[in-house]
């Protein structure tokens, strides 16, 4: 198979970033380990920023998420044993706001997009590798069913998140890695009840971080921040909605709807950044090149930036032979990932129970909060961050 572009991973970076080529006539073909459905099975992001939603929007993908998301223009932090502040973001961020809508639904959507347009998708794609990526005819080897196949390329997108082949073909010596990992995880429970508040509550405890999400108005997602040593297993939907309710101020707690988990599973917090995102003819995007704590929504909102960048500089390459951008492609995607780097370790900071803290460290993480609603200034750094910084 020849195409101009190979996407390896069918995850929300690579769908976005092949259909959006697609649109402009540029032949793609994205390379899937598992099968589609294995990947509409993982429940992950919730918070989409705008310019995530335009970019959506721009690959013809959109209808359903503008018609079934919701705008949310503000959220609720408690803390100090009780209170709720809401964080207003339409206000400090100068009018902008988030969706709220699933990545599995925007998954789908992109899929959806995808077999209507008829571009390729190589699902359960085994032993994907990734072949002479410094010389101008790279190609990508995998098997499918038993068979093998080659595809033929001028450039390879690494989409094929923290865990894919893309990022460890870079020779060592190349790539500088960038890491914080961090001594909890988040249980996140997925369940078909009423969310416990229109808008999400971010709560920190003494007892630990929780988080008040939705995917709708009758589809619930709520975390706990629990030590890395436990397992899923032990815990029963009981006790996670016991432990949920005693981290949020009592009036929350008390109207807190709960029920059976759909799904319930447990992530660890780790920051990483891998340096520089490109390498001869490999482009790496999302997850693949970076990852961030979930705390402030921001790790599917940097794989935007990236789509975003790549898309640019792939048009002006072959729609006016300018290579300025895959040139600078790296280092502007960098600047922006760090600022998410930045945002998301401030967001986990002030928000978890560090065990290892001493009283003097606790006391300037409340401090941190109580600075934060005395002061426009500070939460208009918040709302900017938080709605997504410009491209
Ligand atoms: P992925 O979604 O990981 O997709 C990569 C794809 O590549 C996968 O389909 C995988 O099967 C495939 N693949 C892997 N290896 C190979 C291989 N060798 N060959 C071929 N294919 C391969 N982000 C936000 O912005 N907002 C949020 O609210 C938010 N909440 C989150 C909550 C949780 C609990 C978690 C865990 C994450 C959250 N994130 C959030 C982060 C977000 O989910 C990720 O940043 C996002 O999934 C990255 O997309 P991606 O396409 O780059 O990578
Ligand atoms: C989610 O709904 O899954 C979600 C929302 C906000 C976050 C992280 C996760 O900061």
């Amino acid at each position: 198979m020849k195409v101009q572009v190979c996407i390896i991973g069918g995850g929300p970076s690579g769908l976005l970033l092949s259909q959006l080529l697609h649109l402009k006539g540029i032949a793609t073909v994205v390379l899937e380990k598992h099968t589609r459905e294995h990947v509409l099975s993982r429940i992950r992001a919730g918070v989409l920023e705008h310019g995530f939603a335009a970019l959506m929007r721009e690959a013809q993908c959109g209808e359903r998420m503008d018609r079934e998301g919701e705008i949310h223009h503000g959220f609720f932090i408690a803390h100090g044993g009780g209170r709720m502040d809401r964080v207003d973001l339409h206000r400090y961020s100068g009018g902008n706001s988030v969706m709220v809508y699933g990545q599995t639904e925007l998954t789908r959507d992109l899929y959806d997009g995808r077999e209507k347009s008829g571009a390729p998708t190589v699902f359960e794609a085994a032993d994907v590798a990734l072949h002479d990526l410094t010389s101008d005819r790279p190609f990508v080897t995998c098997r499918r069913n038993g068979e093998a196949l080659r595809v033929d390329c001028d450039y390879v997108v690494g989409a094929d998140g923290f865990h894919g082949v893309s990022r460890k073909s870079i020779p060592a010596g190349v790539l500088r890695e960038y890491e914080r990992v961090y001594p909890f995880g988040w249980l996140g429970v997925l369940s078909r009840t009423k969310p416990v508040s229109p808008e999400l509550i971010y709560a920190s405890h003494e007892r630990g971080f929780a988080l008040c999400s939705l995917r709708s108005q009758v589809l619930s997602r709520y975390y706990i921040q629990v030590p890395l040593s436990d397992r899923v297993e032990d815990w029963t939907d009981a006790a996670f909605w016991e432990e949920l309710r005693r981290r949020l101020p009592a009036e929350v707690a008390a109207r807190l709807v709960t029920g059976a988990s759909i799904e319930k599973s447990i992530a660890p917090l780790r920051s990483y950044v891998a340096e520089p995102m490109r390498h001869g003819r490999l482009f790496l995007a999302g997850d693949a090149a970076h990852i961030v704590p979930p705390t402030g929504a921001r790790g599917l909102n940097s794989a935007a930036s990236d789509i975003y960048y790549l898309y640019h500089a792939m048009l002006a390459h072959y729609q006016h032979g300018d290579d300025a951008g895959l040139d600078l492609y790296s280092q502007k995607a960098l600047a922006r990932v760090w600022k998410a780097q930045r945002f998301s370790w401030w967001m986990t900071t002030t928000l978890h129970r560090f065990p290892a803290n001493s009283p003097y460290e606790d006391k300037l993480q409340a401090t941190e909060l109580a600075y934060l609603f005395s002061s426009e200034r500070a939460l208009g750094a918040l709302a900017e961050n938080y709605v997504g910084l410009p491209f």
